[in-house]
Order: structure tokens, then C-alpha cells, then sequence
């Protein structure tokens, strides 16, 4: 061979066992989410189905329309809608740049995308209150710990365009009837009016004077924030914080005429609801758009650590702000995860999913062809079946529909593929008979008494809808 030949094969071989190398030394993909992330397993699911379930039948309830906005939205919307002092978008963003070069950031709360969203598309045209129900993933870079994760789940009720306290105690309402019908029985709901710009401007001027005589006592962070944020140290939660908060002037203490009215309306609203409200005047909230009500659903742990399930209030400026039309607003949101957490503490009920009372079995390769059809036919039919199609021995099949504790298995073999027609097992007695395809559905319902034949969809082929509520 040609000298030549040889070394442009040689310099080949070495080429290509240097690129092999270096996929040796890729590092190993980690079989784990960032941290603060989790996968959400099946048999967590059933949780988070009566979560949907109890939301989402609320919202309909309550006459809110679904909105679904992107996860990712502009920087600066959430800048200007959270404030630029607060721990969310001085501490938490998933802020970056696109390949494009636009400064977009993973969502931290839905309310700044919800506002977008009805300023863009015109819903001040709805009649009102235009009320919205949102829910998805939330992101904050936050320190990881029980309750408190980067990656977690809201469900949000937000209503635009009436100002009138009655909306405040029906939203204040809706909080707690979703927390109600999850099963958890022991909450507080938190209440406080920080007021409107003009009253809280005045406000805020005898609080940070009432701060500065004590910052000697109050934590670094809460030193700063007397400069950027000063109603934020007053639900600092370090305990000498605290203790400078309690001797604070309070917000309601300071209201102008319009907003102490708002408020006493509110809590006269909230008495006739019979709901077991507390005045919080330390509670201000951790988002800037506030304005008179703010309120949070807290957790009530006896003497452990109180979490708040979900918060909210008025933001009357944010849509104005934003570059709307002047627009009252109020909304809340809830987090899932706590929810749940809650949920399993005071051991609620999570979802159960209907299970299947029949089981479909079939023995040899024509009736396994027909069974597919059959199975089918029946889930058209509304009627929820069990099959383990994969199994050939009869036998088998059975133990598996004895393991699901099925009240009738149809058996299917060669002869009934070629007779159309299906053994009926009763489970209980062990009686058979046989019925012919075509009345299957008719004699499986009736058998079944028609009013407790399971379905879970409603395709409009079948009238019965009874599963768990
Ligand atoms: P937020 O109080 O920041 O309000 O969050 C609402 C709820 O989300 C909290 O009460 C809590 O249950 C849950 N949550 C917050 N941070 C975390 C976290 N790191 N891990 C797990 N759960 C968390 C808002 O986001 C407002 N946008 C609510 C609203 C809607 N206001 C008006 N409309």
C-alpha cells in the first residue's frame, strides 16, 4: 500500500478513537430533577385529582372561566407587577435570555400573566366582574425545605372590574370553601386593609420613623428593607423582628374614609358568612400590587410550625399600571403541594378512582382479536373493564380478575368468537351463562343494576355518570 494511503488512515483511526474518548468522558446524566423539583408519581396522583376536582368544580361554581397563560413572559412584566424590592424579584427568578436575546423569566406567581393576558385580549369587554380561574407550575429560587419548593403549583381565582367589598368576602369565601372541601377542617383566615397608595403613602412614613428608632433591633435583612420595602418587616419572621412589629402603627389604624369603609363592609360581609376570620395587622403580603383587603389561608397546626395554604387581596392599580383601562381587581391563589401536605396531615381523602367490576378474558388467537372489539365496545358503552390480553392461560386470567375483585368476568373462547357469544361468570357464585354479543352491554348493565354501572366519561352514549365525587 502507498505510503501515503497508510498514514491518512492511521491519522483516520486516531481521529476517530480521540472523539470516541470523548464521549467516555461526557459526565453521567443525573437521575434526579434540579433540586426543589419533583416528579409528581401515579400514586401521588390521587391527591392531586381531588385537588383538580375540587378546584375546578369551585371555579364553575363560583361562574370563573379558565385562562391558561405561557410559563415564560417577559421580565419586566413581573419587575413591574411584583415590585422590584421584593424577595421574589430581587432573590427568586428564574430570570435568562432567549437565543433570540429576549430577557424573559420563568413565571413566579400567575397574576402578572393573568393581567397580561385580559389587557391584550380586551376581556374588560365581558361583562363584570370578568372572573378567571388559572392553574399551573410557579417558579421560585428558593432555599428547598418542606412546604417550599422552586417548582410548584397554583390554582388562582382572580375577578377584574368591581370594586364593591362584597367580591372581597365572596373570594375570601371561595378560599375557604376550596380548603373546606379538600377535607381539611382546621383553618384560619388572616385578614388585613393596607390600604390605597394615598392612605398608605402616609402610613408608611410613620412606620419606617416607628423603624428607624429601632433598627438597632431588627435583622440585616430587615435593615434593607426599611430603605426598599418597609411594610415587608413587618411579617419578617425572625422572632426580634417580630417583636419590633407587634408595637408597630397598624395599617387600618391609618386608613383614609373610602378604605376603612371598604374594610368594615368586608368584615361585616365576612361575619354574615360565618367565617373564621382573624385581623392580622402584620400581614402585608409579599407582592407589591396589593391595595385595602389582603388575606391568607393558614394551616391550623396546633403549636407546629403554621403554613399558609394560599393568599391574595385587592390589586385595584395593576391593570392601570400594566397599561389598562383603570380596573378594580382581587384575586388569590393556592399552593397544591401545601395543600396536600395538609391534606395527608389531617389524613382527608384523596381521589378514588373508579374501579373496573368486570373482567374480560379471553382463550385463543380469534376470540383475543374479538376481545379487543369487545373491550372497546363496552368502554363506548360507558362501562369500565379490567383485561389482561397478554395472558393466554385462562387460569391466569382468572387469578387476575379474582385480584381485582371484579364482580362478573366474560369469558371469550374459540367457540363463543364463532357463535358471537360471551360466558358470563359471576365472580360470587361461580354461576356462568351464556348471552349473545349483541345484548352484552344491555344483560352487563342490568346485572350490574343499571344506576351502579360504572362509568368515567361521557361520550353521550350511555346516560349513568356515577363515580366518586
Ligand atoms: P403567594 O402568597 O406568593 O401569592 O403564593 C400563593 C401560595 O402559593 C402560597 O400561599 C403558598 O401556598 C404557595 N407557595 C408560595 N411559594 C411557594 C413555594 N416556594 N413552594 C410551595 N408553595 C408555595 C401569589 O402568588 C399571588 N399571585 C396570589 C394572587 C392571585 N394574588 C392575587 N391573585
Amino acid at each position: 500500500m502507498p505510503r501515503k494511503i497508510v498514514k491518512k488512515i492511521k491519522k483516520a483511526v486516531t481521529k476517530k478513537s480521540k472523539s470516541e474518548m470523548k464521549v467516555k468522558e461526557l459526565e453521567p446524566v443525573m437521575l434526579q430533577p434540579p433540586r426543589g423539583m419533583k416528579d409528581i408519581l401515579p400514586g401521588e396522583q390521587p391527591y392531586w385529582e381531588q385537588v383538580r376536582r375540587v378546584t375546578e368544580r369551585l371555579a364553575r361554581d363560583y361562574g370563573f372561566s379558565r385562562i391558561d397563560t405561557p410559563v415564560v413572559e417577559f421580565n419586566n412584566l413581573f419587575n413591574r407587577s411584583i415590585g422590584e424590592g421584593t424577595d421574589i424579584i430581587e432573590k427568586e427568578m428564574y430570570s435568562f435570555a432567549t437565543k433570540g436575546g429576549d430577557k424573559v423569566a420563568l413565571r413566579p406567581e400567575m397574576t402578572a400573566g393573568t393581567c397580561r393576558a385580559y389587557i391584550q385580549h380586551g376581556l374588560h369587554l365581558l361583562p363584570k366582574p370578568v372572573k378567571l380561574f388559572s392553574t399551573g407550575p410557579v417558579y421560585r429560587y428558593d432555599r428547598p425545605q418542606e412546604g417550599r419548593y422552586r417548582e410548584f403549583y397554583q390554582v388562582n381565582y382572580d375577578a377584574f372590574g368591581e370594586q364593591d367589598p362584597v367580591l372581597d368576602a365572596q373570594m375570601i369565601q371561595v378560599a375557604y370553601r376550596v380548603v373546606q372541601n379538600l377535607g381539611i377542617k382546621s383553618i384560619q383566615i388572616q385578614v388585613n386593609s393596607i390600604g390605597c397608595p394615598t392612605c398608605r403613602k402616609e402610613y408608611k412614613d410613620l412606620l419606617v420613623n416607628y423603624l428607624e428608632s429601632k433598627k438597632n433591633k431588627l435583622c440585616q435583612d430587615c435593615k434593607r428593607r426599611l430603605e426598599t420595602n418597609p411594610l415587608r418587616v413587618l411579617d419578617c419572621k425572625e422572632d426580634k423582628c417580630s417583636q419590633v412589629a407587634a408595637a408597630a402603627p397598624q395599617s387600618v389604624d391609618h386608613l383614609c374614609d373610602d378604605c376603612r369603609n371598604h374594610f368594615k363592609n368586608l368584615l361585616e360581609y365576612l361575619d354574615e358568612l360565618d367565617l373564621p376570620y382573624a385581623i392580622n395587622p402584620q400581614l402585608v403580603r409579599g407582592l407589591d400590587y396589593y391595595t385595602k383587603t389582603v388575606f391568607e389561608i393558614w394551616s391550623g397546626e396546633e403549636g407546629g410550625r403554621k403554613f399558609s395554604l394560599g393568599g391574595g387581596g385587592r390589586y385595584d392599580g395593576l391593570v392601570k399600571m400594566l397599561g389598562g383601562e383603570n380596573t378594580p381587581a382581587i384575586g388569590f391563589g393556592l399552593g397544591v403541594e401545601r395543600l396536600i401536605l395538609e391534606m395527608k396531615r389531617v389524613q382527608a381523602k384523596p381521589y378514588r378512582a373508579p374501579k373496573p367490576r368486570i373482567f374480560l378474558a379471553q382463550l385463543g388467537d380469534l376470540a383475543k382479536k374479538k376481545s379487543l372489539k369487545l373491550f372497546s365496545e363496552l368502554e363506548k358503552n360507558g362501562i369500565l373493564v379490567a383485561e389482561s390480553f397478554g395472558r393466554g392461560s385462562l387460569k391466569a386470567q382468572l387469578r387476575v380478575a379474582d385480584k381485582l375483585g371484579v364482580e362478573l368476568t366474560l369469558i371469550l373462547g374459540q367457540k363463543e368468537a364463532l357463535d358471537r357469544t360471551v360466558i358470563i361468570k359471576n365472580m360470587a357464585s361461580g354461576v356462568q351463562e351464556i348471552v349473545s354479543v349483541d345484548k352484552l352491554v344491555d344483560v352487563v348493565k342490568k346485572k350490574l343494576k343499571t344506576d351502579n354501572v360504572v362509568t368515567y366519561h361521557d361520550n353521550g352514549n350511555h346516560n349513568n355518570h356515577s363515580e366518586n365525587k
